[in-house]
């Protein structure tokens, strides 16, 4: 009798062999947010976002794509939750659009708050666990249009917003994330003006932070009184920096990058201050802060997402900050972004040593971008997975030191509209035709189904 074909041509997409993210106590999940594949964007009262208005701007925009009609998913919900269940995962990340579900005077619109209550429905009964991130960018335009992230009155617009979603969803989310990345709203938003609203001074940035993280504080009072069984958190990108040069000069830059990057957001939530070389890296840019603001920002966390995407190799400027000098040579993805793993376990194991009231983390977005092509009903996304595995093989490294890693969430579900870069760029475990709005799985989300029927059956 032959023996059994061992050498399956799937390539494996699994944590190393006896490694606790292969317990099942581990949620496995995948991400996705509600501009990058809702579309809809006029559908049962939504108001317009600030990405609508960013991506209607001649230039903002890779090909000029915007997120009008993005993957579908508000009307596709239905089978891409079956394709979720299909997958055999624990969890999804997903965003709701505050746009859909409030109205100028802060009202809820039904309409777009029983959208999100089908979803969850359906979610829940094919088992799958919701964490619901409040904001992933997507501000209603018009409080953009009296200041957004600038105004101090937006955190409490924001506050109103999870007011209403706590009390509306109370009991069916697992975990809610009040704001997704806010370094990157902050920045990209209203310093360097690559994302919406596209605003360029480094006062604005440190300003939008600060009412950003404000907001994140007074949400955490809402969520705790309304849905107190749920876990609260929130989700901050990190990144690696270190240097290729051995002069203090060159050390210096890339510790100031990572605190621009990491500690901005991390100081505040977890030390309840703005690391203070911040502000010699960006002199003159004090945020206003209030009596109280601190300690409303530093509220208890349950969890902390951590989003983590590349390495950078930084320089001295020469003055007092850093530059960014690409290495060559190495491995990157689509987004020219270089793969670096164990970037993902050294920040872990510094945050843990450096916070030590750091929270249990959750990977809530990690991922990579390829030009994938459907080729005979196939996607072969080979560097996904080897991409992948190298992580999980990061991760639990950091497990291995200590860190308490709760979980797992892959970006993304689908490919999906990628901010300034449109739909050129695929993050997708599960790839989109956009012209049919087909669906295929790629290698890596057949993979993932493998390991988790064989994690479940075990
Ligand atoms: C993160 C965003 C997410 C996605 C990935 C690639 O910064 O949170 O929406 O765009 O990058």
């Amino acid at each position: 009798m032959a023996a059994p074909d061992s050498t399956s041509s799937m390539p494996r997409l699994a944590p190393p062999v006896n490694s606790p993210m292969a317990g099942k106590n581990f949620t496995w999940g995948v991400a996705t947010a509600s501009y990058q594949i809702e579309g809809a964007i006029h559908a049962d009262g939504r108001l317009p976002s600030i990405w609508d208005t960013f991506s209607a701007i001649p230039g903002r925009v890779l090909n000029g794509d915007t997120g009008e009609f993005a993957c579908d998913h508000y009307h596709r919900w239905q089978s891409d939750v079956d394709l979720m269940a299909s997958l055999g995962v624990d969890a999804y990340r997903l965003s709701t659009a505050w746009p859909r579900v409030m109205d100028e005077h802060g009202k809820p619109n039904a309409k777009g708050l029983d959208f999100y209550k089908r979803l969850f429905d359906r979610l829940e009964a094919k088992g799958i666990e919701r964490f619901v991130t409040l904001y992933h960018w997507d501000l209603p335009q018009h409080l953009e249009d009296r200041g957004g992230w600038l105004n101090r009155d937006t955190a409490y617009r924001f506050a109103d917003y999870a007011d209403l979603m706590s009390r509306e969803f109370k009991g069916q989310v697992k975990a809610w994330c009040t704001l997704n990345e806010p370094w990157c709203s902050a920045y990209l938003g209203y310093g360097n003006g690559h994302h919406a609203p596209g605003r360029t001074d480094p006062r604005f940035a440190t300003q939008a932070m600060h009412h950003l993280l404000l907001g994140h504080g007074l949400a955490l009072q809402a969520l705790e009184a309304n849905d107190p069984t749920a876990l609260r958190g929130l989700v901050a990108n990190i990144g690696r920096g270190t240097t290729d040069r051995d002069t203090p000069a060159d050390r210096e830059a890339a510790r100031l990058y990572e605190l621009q990057h990491n500690d901005w957001v991390l100081g505040p939530l977890l030390k309840r201050e703005y690391p203070k070389d911040l502000f010699k890296l960006w002199p003159g840019t004090e945020p206003l802060v209030l009596p109280g603001d601190m300690d409303t920002i530093g509220g208890k966390l349950d969890f902390l997402g951590i989003n983590y995407y590349f390495h950078l190799n930084l320089r001295s400027d020469g003055k007092h900050g850093f530059v960014d000098v690409p290495l060559e040579g190495v491995e990157r993805t689509q987004m020219g972004w270089e793969v670096h793993p164990q970037g993902l376990q050294d920040l872990l194991v510094d945050f843990k040593a450096r916070y030590p009231n750091l929270p249990p983390i959750y990977i809530t977005e990690n991922g990579m971008a390829s030009d994938d092509k459907v080729v005979n009903g196939t996607v072969d996304d080979a560097q996904r997975i080897s991409f992948l595995n190298r992580h999980f093989a990061a991760i639990s490294g950091a497990m291995d030191k200590g860190v308490d890693v709760r979980g797992y969430f892959v970006w993304s579900l689908i490919d999906n509209y990628e901010w300034s870069y449109g739909y050129e760029r695929r993050f997708g475990i599960v790839h989109v035709d956009y012209a049919t709005q087909q669906r295929t799985l790629k290698q890596s989300a057949k993979s993932l189904t493998e390991f988790l029927k064989a994690r479940a059956a075990s």
